[in-house]
């Protein structure tokens, strides 16, 4: 019997000069910087520029590309009125995925997209991807929507066209940090997904539609939704600790916590940790931070299990306003950044990606005609 490892744990299955995890010391480098130091430091479009170009840009490479980005905010207002049409139960992720998918059809002979198309491709969703999540927002609100303004800088505009005002630069900058740790984390499921898409050589957008769907899930970037949900059940800092207690003594995952790959802290958690614990503070509203510090202190107690970025990230986005089901959204407004970059690291040494599996079915036998069946 060959030797299957579920899940594809411990299974490396190509290289890549994007980004390392290294599980050892929980730690993760895009093109060689610690994550963390590029939160603190930049903003999501200089990081947004070193996964695709391999370095940080300089002051006049970060203009030029700032001025590309925005001068491709604006969606087809066929997608407008589309989007107008969505059912309003519609979860937002599903309407996150059907933009994108929309987007592909916007493109001539998607079967045959070369590099700088693809490239452009990348582009064009970084700027429409938090277009279209405004206009998701306003819609499902019944409200009227606000189109991008390219003078503003990615962020401003992204809040302008969502709430109709900027907020402070304390929320600005913990959105723009979370922007930051959430760009990229290597052969994470949706990126393996968008790689597996390109792999049989069709385009971005299909590879970005899949990629979406596979961060979706409340196990890979729909905890963060699942940690604000927990956060609001618990209620209130007196009631955390037996909630925990409960939840484990029905071995129920608590969501926000554990890794695949991290043994001990995520190193992307403290940091935005910190810029949450910062922005509540500035609201004075510590209550979910309160809440959040002994469910951690009791699963590291109990468990030995540590948060992972989305545990400090679902209270950081409710206190910015965010309705809970657009958190996930959010989180593709980043990832789109590193999902391209491995796309175009795929399309450039590809190979079909087409494992092997154990089969356990019946023997080969022979097939009995309808009138012989019982
Ligand atoms: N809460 C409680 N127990 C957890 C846990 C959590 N969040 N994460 C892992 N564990 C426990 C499991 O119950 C299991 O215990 P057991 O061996 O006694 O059965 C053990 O740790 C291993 O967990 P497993 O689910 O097999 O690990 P995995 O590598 O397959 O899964 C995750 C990794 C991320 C899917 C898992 O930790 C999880 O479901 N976390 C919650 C969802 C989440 O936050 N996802 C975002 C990831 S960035």
């Amino acid at each position: 019997m060959a030797l299957i490892a579920k899940g594809l744990d411990g299974i490396v299955v190509d290289n890549t000069s994007v980004s390392q995890v290294t599980s050892e010391t929980s730690s993760l480098i895009y093109r060689g910087y610690r994550a963390q130091d590029l939160a603190d430091q930049c903003t999501f479009l200089e990081v947004a520029y070193l996964l695709w170009h391999g370095e940080l840009p300089t002051r006049s490479q970060l203009a030029d590309f700032s001025k590309s980005e925005s001068a491709h905010r604006s969606i087809d207002p066929a997608l407008i009125e589309a989007l107008r049409h969505i059912p309003l139960q519609a979860h937002p992720m599903d309407i996150v995925r059907t933009g994108v998918s929309w987007l592909g059809m916007e493109e001539t002979d998607t079967l045959h997209m070369d590099m700088p198309r693809t490239e452009l491709a990348a582009l064009k969703l970084l700027a429409k991807i938090p277009t279209i999540i405004a206009v998701g927002y306003r819609v499902k609100k019944n409200l009227p929507i606000i189109p991008p303004k390219p003078d503003l800088p990615f962020s401003e505009n992204f809040f302008n066209m969502t709430f109709g005002k900027i907020p402070a630069p304390e929320v600005l900058k913990a959105f723009e940090v979370s922007m930051v740790l959430y760009a990229e984390h290597s052969f994470n499921a949706s990126t393996f997904t968008t790689r597996v898409v390109t792999s049989t050589l069709a385009d971005i957008y299909s590879a970005v539609t899949a990629g979406i769907c596979s961060l979706k899930g409340p196990l890979h970037g729909g905890a963060n939704e699942e940690v604000m949900h927990m956060l609001i059940e618990i209620g209130e800092p007196s009631k955390a600790q037996a909630w925990v207690d409960d939840a484990l003594a029905q071995k129920k995952k608590i969501m926000g916590f554990g890794h695949r790959v991290y043994k001990k802290q995520d190193s992307r958690a403290p940091t935005m940790d910190r810029y949450g614990r910062a922005l509540a503070k500035t609201l004075a509203q510590p209550k979910w931070h309160d809440i959040a510090t002994i469910v951690e202190k009791t699963m590291i107690e109990k468990k030995n299990i540590y948060p992972n970025l989305d545990f400090p990230t679902g209270p950081a986005y409710y206190l910015m306003g965010f309705d809970i089901d657009f958190f996930t959204p959010l989180f593709v407004m980043s990832r789109i950044a590193g999902w391209s970059a491995h796309i175009i690291e795929q399309m450039k040494a590809n190979r079909l990606i087409r494992p092997l599996s154990e089969y356990t079915g019946p023997e080969e036998r022979p097939v009995k005609p309808l009138d012989q069946r019982g």
